[in-house]
């Protein structure tokens, strides 16, 4: 008899995920929660709680102070960036410090993304930073992608509603989504190190037991709704005026005003025809689509031109190259090559070289003295678009 699968697992060194990546992909991907006790064994904080307040000061940072007013029963909420003496006189309990895309700014924070690497870089959006005061919640909430919990210093305490059908109504009086009814079905004290998954849809609630910061590592599924309209956008542009609604087998009408059942089937059958793409097209599609995501630096970058040379100079003095922060590069396979793409424009160039760029650990010296002379040309190419910067 197949057995449910359970909802704690103990991490090792050799499973930090406490099972195999298939076994977890297939059992509890997209499908079901699972606290993982141990995840990041000894875990060494990437930032603390001052350089997260010191990084929520800073222009372009997305960040927001959460707070609960007990007496009153209220939520409030405000938008960062924050001037530097805002953190001076906080309140001693129930308020947090929410950071997003704190992997843009902070390259030890992007380490922690090497231990997702058997999910789709594309998949994952960023990783949030919260320092919560004792008692500090951002309320009892469902999110629509996946998430992964993990506890960086502190204890917090996380409930969560399990059952299929929990009620996801939301609460109408408060500045965040909160649910209008929550009642857990499993509840933990995380330490550092422990982490908790959650897919898409599951009511949870997390508290500060002491001064924490927890790190989300936040999935991104793109709404059909947004896929549709840039899709839609873009073959508009490609068509222009030219394609038209044509109805050669039209009868003569006796009702001028009504439109019919058969112009309506040639609507369907235009737009239907208008919409499909083969596999080529959407690749190019997606590819770029991806690249211009939220916050990604979509503004025509300057191309500087560089040398190999340089290049090879600077790594041998112990530079690596990373992915700029503010682009979000992917690549795709066509049949004349390997395409990347970043900030919504497409670079030609061989497999190594986009691997390279793409799979979230610095291009280093040796990687450049083993690499082909074509492996090198596409890298100066990604540098020149300012895609690929000296960290
Ligand atoms: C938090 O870090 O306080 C909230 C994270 C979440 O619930 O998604
Ligand atoms: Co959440």
């Amino acid at each position: 008899m197949a057995t449910e699968p359970v909802i704690e697992v103990k991490a090792s060194a050799k499973q930090p995920l406490g099972m195999s990546a298939a076994a977890f992909m297939r059992d509890y991907w997209q499908k079901r929660p699972l606290l993982i006790r141990g995840a990041f064994p000894s875990f060494q904080l990437p930032m603390s709680g001052n350089d997260l307040a010191g990084l929520a000061c800073e222009d372009g940072v997305l960040a927001r102070i959460v707070a609960f007013d007990r007496k009153r029963d209220r939520w409030h909420v405000e938008n960062g960036p924050f001037p530097e003496d805002r953190f001076l006189h906080m309140g001693k309990r129930d308020w947090t410090l929410l950071v997003q895309d704190v992997d843009r700014w902070d390259a030890d924070v992007a380490k922690l993304l090497a231990s997702f690497a058997f999910l789709p870089r594309w998949r994952i959006d960023d990783i949030m930073v919260s320092f919560a005061a004792p008692g500090g919640s951002v309320g009892a909430h469902v999110d629509h992608y996946d998430v992964f919990l993990l506890q960086g210093q502190g204890q917090r305490h996380w409930a969560i509603d399990a059952r299929p059908g929990a009620p996801l109504g939301t609460r109408e009086d408060a500045p965040i989504k909160l649910l209008e009814i929550f009642s857990a079905s499993h509840d933990w004290v995380l330490d550092p190190g422990d982490m908790l998954y959650l897919p898409p849809g599951v009511p949870h609630h997390g508290v500060a037991v002491d001064a924490c910061l927890t790190f989300s590592i936040g999935m991104r599924a793109p709404s059909v709704g947004e896929l549709l309209v840039a899709w839609a956008e873009e073959r508009g542009r490609e068509l222009g005026d030219t394609r038209r609604y044509s109805d050669p087998d039209q009868r003569a009408v006796s009702e001028p005003g009504l439109v019919d059942g058969a112009g309506i089937a040639r609507v369907r059958s235009v737009l239907a025809s208008a919409l499909t793409a083969d596999d080529a097209e959407l690749a190019n599609f997606f590819g770029r689509f991806l690249s211009t995501y939220r916050l990604a630096d979509t503004a025509p970058r300057k191309v500087r031109a560089i040398t190999e040379g340089s290049i090879a100079a600077r790594l041998k003095k112990g530079r690596g190259l990373v992915p700029s922060p503010s682009v979000r590069l992917n690549f795709i396979e066509h049949p004349e090559g390997t395409r990347l793409f970043g900030a919504g424009e497409a670079l030609d160039l061989t497999r190594a070289a986009a691997s390279a760029c793409t799979r979230g650990a610095p291009i280093d010296a040796s990687w450049w003295d083993a690499a082909s002379s074509a492996d090198h040309a596409g890298v100066r190419a990604a540098v020149e678009r300012g895609w690929m910067v000296f960290a």
